[in-house]
């Protein structure tokens, strides 16, 4: 469904992102991993335009996205996720999650308040992920793990087939993580492709079914959660600590 080809991201001197190439199979969960400073945000940002890449293609079904602006890029079915969550101030969870997910450029600054279509929909999304009860809550007042839901929440909002999650469990309490964990499952279940990043080693291996590893801007390793796990590459980027751990 996505694939990444190439990619190149040069911030002067740093080389953020290296000929980077994976896939990312129609259906499936697959784990964008690697240490600090690997390049993953970087690839995400590249992928969902927020940043132009220096070289290199993304294909989305079999269409290629990278010289698409941000928001045609959502309207064709792919959305991601902000490794720091981003909500709007003044604003409450239900206004939040609609106003992200507006996705038609500058035209967008002319549309007037929420419409009942879309506070219907948001409404809906929020149940989904039970959490209709933090609807009118101050998005600022919102717990980390109550923040990484709104962020999903309005991801949902553009109907994308494909979803890339940066960090969704990061800072998370355990009890909102295994939800998270469980929203995933379930959008994946119902066809979802998702393409995740995460640092909690124990979570990836046991939601994903395919692992692409990066260090240092490139894909050093590909494979089952099982096989990535004993490759000697991968301990090596890790030095041993987190792999280790999750095994
Ligand atoms: N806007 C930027 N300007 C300059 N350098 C950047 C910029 N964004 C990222 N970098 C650098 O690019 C490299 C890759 O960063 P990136 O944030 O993509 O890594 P990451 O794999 O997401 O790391 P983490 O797991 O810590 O989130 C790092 O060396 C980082 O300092
Ligand atoms: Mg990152």
């Amino acid at each position: 469904m996505l694939e990444v080809k190439n990619l190149c991201k040069y911030f002067g001197g740093i080389h953020a992102v290296e000929d980077c190439s994976f896939k990312v199979e129609k259906g499936s969960i697959t784990a964008l991993i690697g240490p600090n400073g690997a390049g993953k945000t970087t690839a995400f940002n590249c992928i969902s335009r927020t940043m132009v890449p220096t070289k290199g293609e993304v294909w989305l079904d079999g269409e290629r996205i990278d010289r698409l602006r941000p928001h045609k890029i959502t309207a064709k079915g792919l959305s991601r996720t902000f490794q720091i969550s981003r909500n709007l101030a003044d604003m409450t969870v239900l206004e939040n999650v609609i106003c992200q997910s507006r996705i038609n450029g500058w035209r967008d600054l002319f549309k007037p308040a929420m419409s009942p279509q879309e506070i219907d929909k948001a409404m809906g999304i929020l149940d989904f992920l039970n959490i209709t009860r933090i609807a009118y809550e101050d998005g600022s007042n919102l717990s980390y793990g109550q923040k990484k839901l709104m962020d999903l929440a309005a991801l949902l909002m553009s109907d994308p087939k494909i979803i890339l999650l940066d960090e969704p469990a990061g800072g998370v309490n355990p009890t909102l993580l295994e939800e998270i964990v469980g929203h995933i499952r379930k959008l994946n279940e119902q066809g979802m492709t998702v393409l995740i990043v995460e640092h909690n080693m124990e979570l990836i291996m046991r939601l994903s079914q395919r692992v692409v590893v990066m260090a240092a801007g490139t894909v050093i390793a590909e494979g089952s959660p099982e096989e990535v796990q004993k490759d000697p590459a991968v301990l090596d980027a890790y030095l041993g600590g987190a792999m280790e751990d999750a095994a």
